[in-house]
């Protein structure tokens, strides 16, 4: 079977013969094709092939994670890194979350962790508005602050023992927020990156340590998260920075 299945539904890329079938795979009560991504808002073809609707709720680790399946994304292959971060965090800690989404690390950290806050900033409507609701349905209002926006506007400044920059792009471009983010004596980021095979954690330590030049950087940790495309990983670096 080629697909992942996200709350109660099949996702498959591809047309299948007799979708039933598939109603044998546990938990399965839905079959959904996503297609080309297509159009300005860079959305995917949907074809709902048995059942109605795609949004669903999925579980992970103890969390729920509601979403529609057609509009937001779910990697499975982020699954340890969710559960690794969420360990990660110590008593009494806040948190700034840059790229919260629908709360993947927000989440996990507010169900698993004794943290003290976490702000969780997000500039995708469709994306936030899931982010509050697994704040509601995870029951974790009192720990987690949702921010709709720009991080760039929005990251309180010099509150945070640890930042998350759980996001591919041009995420470097957003290292001087999360610096600005640290507490004034500093603290730990995560910074995530593409990175072609040949530069992986060369490419992304760099880019930590100049924009984090002047300052002690200490390299706690790189590890890849998943293979991005042929030749190009998804990895995350571990940063403990001291600004003072
Ligand atoms: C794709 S999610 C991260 C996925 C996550 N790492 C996982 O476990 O699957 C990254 C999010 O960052 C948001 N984002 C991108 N640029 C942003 C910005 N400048 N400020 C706030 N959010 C932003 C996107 O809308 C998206 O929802």
């Amino acid at each position: 079977m080629k697909g992942k299945v996200i709350g109660d539904i099949l996702v498959v890329k591809k047309d299948v013969e007799n979708p039933e079938t598939f109603l044998e795979l546990p938990g399965v009560n839905r079959v959904v094709k996503l297609g080309r991504i297509k159009g300005l808002k860079r959305e995917p073809e949907v074809e709902v092939l048995l059942g109605d609707g795609t949004e669903t709720i999925h579980r992970e680790n103890h969390c729920l994670f509601k979403l529609d399946v057609s509009r937001i994304m779910w990697s499975k292959g982020n699954t340890t890194e969710r559960k690794r971060i969420a360990g990660l965090v110590e008593k009494g800690e806040t948190v700034v979350d840059l790229f919260a989404g629908i709360g993947y690390f927000s989440i996990p950290i507010a169900v698993h962790s004794m943290v003290d806050k976490i702000y969780s900033i997000e500039i995708n409507p469709t994306a936030y508005d899931y982010l509050c609701q697994n704040i509601t349905l995870n029951d974790v209002p009192d720990r987690i602050e949702p921010l709709y926006g720009n991080c760039r506007e929005l990251a309180p400044v010099g509150v945070a023992d640890r930042v998350l920059m759980g996001y591919i792009g041009n995420t470097h471009h957003y290292l001087d927020v999360a610096l600005s983010a640290l507490k004034d004596e500093g603290g730990v980021i995560h910074y995530h990156e593409s990175v072609p095979d040949k530069f992986k954690f060369i490419r992304p330590v760099d880019r930590v340590k100049e924009a984090a030049d002047g300052f002690e950087v200490d390299i706690l940790n790189k590890r890849i998260i998943k293979k991005y495309s042929p030749g190009v990983y998804h990895v995350v670096v571990d940063a403990w920075i001291r600004k003072e």
